[in-house]
């Protein structure tokens, strides 16, 4: 992807990654790909905010080229240690070594760790500047969004956010911005984004937008460090995080199982049918088929939970445990989980469900319900009725 500019002066020199599939160690299923941002700031001084992965140093290279000399970049702006937007550093500070890198302490010791260059690097807090000529950049630090070292930059006179990972989707596009793209896939990205990886931050994440809405500085352009630029209504994604961060939900339920023989299944289909007949929306996934990716998304603002398994070995089985692990890290506090699961002569499934969640935050309804072999109608009755009183909880 050629550069781009994106506001008089400032370019956008990053990368698309079309094909990645899966992100953070196999931990994201990165459907629509993604994007490594990296924006270019020319005035008097010349400065680089954020990198891309290293793969895509040389597409960075030659990005940059088109606008300036390589040699002509003054500062290094590392938002963010992460690999994804500095993995390119090395490559750049063999061509610019006279380059001042510039982050939070965090970030320098983070960059050094990952790379061991011998860089020139200012340290900077929460409302330090930096005059580019025309522009200044203000800096703010962004701890645990989502990682320590993580902080934010401003453009002053632009009134341009650079937030790296905050407000971003991983969303292969030849577009730039947000008013360019399909709006539901845009939103499902930027949801997807926020539920599998900002999850657990929720109150962090409030307390920084709260932060900058008290200090008044207007923006009126977003440009995260993957996907697309937030220009129409920047507004429009900080209020979907700021619902997400409070954990706003909705009365719908997500049913989570996996199965062995099928009876599980036909016991989570039967709770289904009992949550739909209480006017509750409901989503159905077998963990073993469906990407967990797109299942932590669907959770976000689903006021309800049910995990289910089959017993084996008096636990549960192993791709519903691998999920309620990651589950367990997301901390979904404010909902309503319940178990349920088959067994043959021994049952265990359940009670290792709710064991590995029980610090997660959610609460549980009663024990579960527990089935032997396969269901017979009474049993059946029994999970429609289980389904129904779970969904007259979630008012
Ligand atoms: Fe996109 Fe935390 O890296």
């Amino acid at each position: 992807m050629a550069a781009i500019e994106i506001l008089p002066g400032i370019y956008s020199v990053g990368a698309v990654d079309w094909n990645v599939r899966n992100f953070h160690g196999h931990t994201y299923t990165t459907q629509r790909g993604s994007s490594y941002n990296s924006y270019l700031i020319v005035d008097e001084k010349t400065a680089l905010v954020d990198t891309v992965y290293g793969p895509f140093s040389l597409e960075l290279l030659e990005n940059i080229r088109e606008i300036v000399p390589v040699e002509k970049i003054d500062y290094i702006i590392a938002n963010h240690v992460e690999t994804d937007h500095s993995g390119a550093l090395p490559a750049l500070m063999e061509l610019c070594p006279r380059a001042k890198i510039i982050g939070t302490a965090r970030c320098k010791e983070g960059l050094y760790k990952n790379y061991y260059g011998e860089w020139d690097f200012r340290e900077v807090k929460s409302g330090d500047e930096l005059s580019l000529g025309r522009r200044t950049l203000v800096f703010l630090e962004a701890p645990m969004i989502h990682w320590p070292d993580s902080m934010f930059t401003y453009c002053r006179q632009d009134c341009l956010l650079m937030p790296n990972d905050a407000f971003g989707q991983h969303y292969a596009t030849s577009l730039r911005f947000d008013d360019q793209v399909d709006q539901c896939s845009l939103m499902d990205e930027a949801e997807k984004y926020y539920a599998n990886i900002l999850w657990p931050l929720g109150p962090v994440i409030l307390k920084k937008i709260e932060e900058v809405q008290r200090s008044g500085i207007p923006i009126k352009m977003i440009a995260p460090s993957h996907g697309v630029i937030w220009r129409r209504d920047p507004g429009r994604i900080i209020n979907s995080y700021i619902s997400w961060a409070q954990g706003k939900t909705e009365k719908k339920a997500v049913i989570a199982y996996e199965t062995m023989w099928g009876a599980t299944e036909k016991m989570a289909r039967k709770i289904a049918e009992g949550i739909i007949s209480a006017g509750v929306e409901v989503k159905l996934y077998n963990v073993a088929e469906t990407d967990r990716t797109e299942i932590i998304t669907r959770m976000l603002t689903s006021r309800g939970f049910l995990f289910g398994s089959s017993t084996h070995d008096n636990d549960m089985l192993p791709n519903i445990a691998a999920f309620l692990e990651i589950v367990k890290g997301l901390r979904p506090k404010g909902r309503l989980a319940a178990f349920f699961g088959s067994y043959g002569w021994a049952g265990g499934a359940v009670k290792e469900m709710r064991e590995i969640l029980k610090d997660s935050g959610m609460e549980f309804q009663s024990s579960g319900i527990s089935v032997k072999y396969v269901p017979d109608k009474d049993e059946l009755k029994a999970c429609f009725e289980f389904g129904k009183q779970f969904a007259k909880l979630l008012d």
